[in-house]
């Protein structure tokens, strides 16, 4: 196969931990004889100090020829009180845009290596296995009218959460076809207790659902999903969420696991006439300032999108399970770096992409 490939590292650690995902990409690629063409192209503060913007046209270019697009991670101190346009996050959200990637996976599981990692009872959190299909193109995040008008004390600010049907229902069948493949249950989240938007999601998710007969459906209101993230993990198979929400639980869920570095994400949305998605494909983590450029940051989040890429956007599912196989050996032989290993010497970021090489 022929995988074309767009890589962002963005800011911070992202250029650490996406090196060592390319690094297992063109592993991959070799050992199963796929040909890999490699694209680099600047997103986030890296991007606005280069070029004046987060998200050049240049890039959209590529991500547009791409079949696929690998990120690190976007952000940088230097820009925290930058107007809207010069932040680097809004190239995060130009590009999710632009390619149309409306549902974002983040899968939340636990490894037995890491149980002890985690901040919850090892009995509460064994066995935890859960998606978070979090919407990733419409909401508050994207709403108008939205800014900030007045001066000093009489300014006020607005932002508008705004759904419509389709946006709704194409995330819900991407929620409940996965349900299909796992243990057949959807949570939906919403504030409908509250919010308008959210009682119109609440209806139209639990019209979609009557398409599935074969998964449960339940509704949970987002206050007490985060409550119930730490009471009872487990009862959790697919959570659906709107943007905004599905950014605060899915930070939750990924601590649940050990550590934020360990979970992957892939937005997907827009189907290629080949048959294979449009893809967008990065760790749920930051860009971590602190730790930039040290060789200590966690690449599993990172190397773990990879593995997503492989499926969802390549349909390997051979070589997506080798990778993950890898992640998992990695982190029994404790071959893991600080954030994983709170006694002992971790290794370094490009120790444990050595290790997952060797392990594949
Ligand atoms: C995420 C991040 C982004 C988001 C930021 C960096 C804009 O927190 O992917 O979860 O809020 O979507
Ligand atoms: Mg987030």
């Amino acid at each position: 196969m022929n995988l074309q490939v767009l890589v962002l590292p963005g800011d911070g650690i992202g250029t650490e931990v996406t090196g060592e995902a390319v690094k297992v990409l063109r592993h991959v690629a070799q050992r199963w004889k796929h040909s890999l063409a490699l694209s680099e192209g600047l997103l986030g503060g890296i991007a606005i100090h280069r070029t004046g913007g987060p998200f050049p046209d240049e890039t959209r270019a590529l991500a547009l020829a791409a079949d696929a697009t690998l990120l690190g991670a976007v952000g940088l101190p230097e820009f925290d009180n930058a107007p809207p346009e010069r932040r680097p996050e809004r190239g995060l959200l130009g590009i999710r845009q632009a390619l149309g990637v409306y549902a974002n996976l983040r899968p939340v599981r636990t490894y037995a290596a890491l149980l002890d990692a985690s901040p919850l009872k090892n009995h509460l959190v064994d066995g935890a296995d859960m998606i978070i299909v979090r919407e990733l193109t419409g909401g508050i995040y994207y709403g108008t009218p939205r800014g900030i008008s007045g001066e000093g004390a009489s300014a006020r600010a607005v932002n508008t959460m705004t759904y419509t049907v389709p946006e709704i229902e194409r995330v819900t069948h991407m929620a409940f076809s996965l349900a299909q493949a796992r243990r057949r249950k959807v949570t939906s989240v919403d504030k409908s207790n509250v919010l308008e938007n959210s009682q119109l999601w609440r209806r139209v998710v639990t019209e979609v659902a009557q398409g599935y007969p074969g998964v449960s459906l339940d509704h949970m209101l987002v206050d007490n999903c985060a409550m119930q993230l730490v009471l009872n993990p487990k009862r959790f198979d697919v959570v659906l969420t709107e943007n905004l929400f599905g950014d605060i639980l899915s930070d939750e869920g990924a601590v649940l696991t050990g550590s934020i570095g360990m979970l992957p994400s892939a937005s997907i949305g827009a189907k290629k006439t080949d048959g294979v998605w449009v893809g967008l494909y990065e760790p749920v983590h930051g860009s971590a300032p602190d730790i930039a450029g040290q060789n200590k940051a966690n690449p599993l989040g990172a190397i773990g999108s990879v593995a997503a890429m492989l499926e969802y956007s390549f349909g390997l599912r051979e070589e997506a399970a080798a990778v993950n196989r890898a992640i998992e050996a990695v982190l029994n032989s404790g071959r893991v770096t600080a954030d994983l290993k709170p006694a002992g010497t971790p290794s370094t970021t490009s120790q444990v992409g050595d290790a997952i090489l060797e392990a594949i």
